[in-house]
């Protein structure tokens, strides 16, 4: 079906890397990206330059999903499309932006994390709920407090370019969230996708978080990064060994608490 194949992170297979113009340098761990202390001009740019480049991966992701998953749908392929329209403004607006700022593409290392971890996903479902649900909800909050820094900063043109593209992706969250739903509602196996999702999503998080202390490429003092994706803490066993209240288990522990109200936790169970 693709092109993309598949790179091993301590037995787990991950999603190689989307194509990216010759003039950025893809690296694969924090420690490796320019993120700078402070707000200063290059620290700044940077930041513009790494949203920016987010914004491409999760165009790319949506994108690889309607190409992956023809038959899903119909509805949810055009959430998907109208994403892909939403994120390739995002990545203009940033774009233009880091150009007044006399910044230019390729200028920082970028990473496509997002993508090597949703991509090596086998469903549709598994993917709303890792890229749209985890890293967009994730991507939420810290889009907020960069606005908020931006403008305590006296950089009036990023922050209100931050908060433009904010708006956007609250709906990338819902749509993501409604449609996880009725997929789970209209089939139980849903569940156990999205448990694995998650389950993969701690084990890679584990493997590659950068510890308390690391520095990155500029000397950047790094934080634990493990506590930034859902906590599951459950027994370590096979998935396909799981009963169906241990899936659900997972999923509340996740945060997916409206997909397993009490009266579902029996309904349908032998
Ligand atoms: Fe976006
Ligand atoms: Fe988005």
């Amino acid at each position: 079906m693709s092109e993309y194949g598949y790179f091993d992170i301590g037995g787990l297979q991950m999603r190689e890397e989307p194509a990216r113009d010759a003039c950025f340098k893809v690296v694969r761990r924090d420690t490796e990206m320019h993120e700078h202390e402070g707000l200063g001009d290059e620290a700044r740019r940077e930041m513009v330059h790494r949203h920016m480049s987010n914004e491409i991966t999760s165009l790319d992701i949506a994108a690889q999903c309607l190409i992956e998953f023809p038959d899903a749908p119909w509805d949810l392929r055009m959430e998907l499309a109208r994403q892909c329209w939403d994120e390739s403004r995002h990545v203009m607006v940033l774009h233009r932006r880091l150009i007044e700022m006399g910044g230019q593409k390729g200028e920082f290392p970028i990473a496509t994390f997002e993508w090597n971890i949703t991509c090596a996903l086998d469903s549709i479902a598994a993917r709303l709920a890792t890229q749209n649900r985890t890293f967009e909800a994730g991507a939420m909050d810290v889009v907020k407090s960069l606005a908020r820094a931006f403008h305590g900063g006296g950089d009036e043109e990023t922050s209100a370019v931050l908060d433009g593209i904010l708006a956007d992706e609250i709906q990338h969250v819902r749509f993501a969230n409604r449609w996880i739903k009725r997929l789970a509602q209209g089939d139980r196996r849903v569940l156990l996708k999205m448990a694995m999702a998650i389950r993969f999503l701690a084990e890679v998080n584990e493997k590659l978080a950068t510890r308390d202390g690391e520095l990155n490429a500029v000397g950047k003092r790094l934080k634990d990064a493990r506590d930034t994706v859902p906590a599951v803490n459950i027994e370590d066993r096979k998935l396909a060994e799981f009963s169906e209240e241990e899936i659900f288990e997972i999923l509340r522990q996740a945060g997916f608490k409206s997909l397993i109200a009490d009266d579902q936790l029996h309904e349908g169970t032998p």
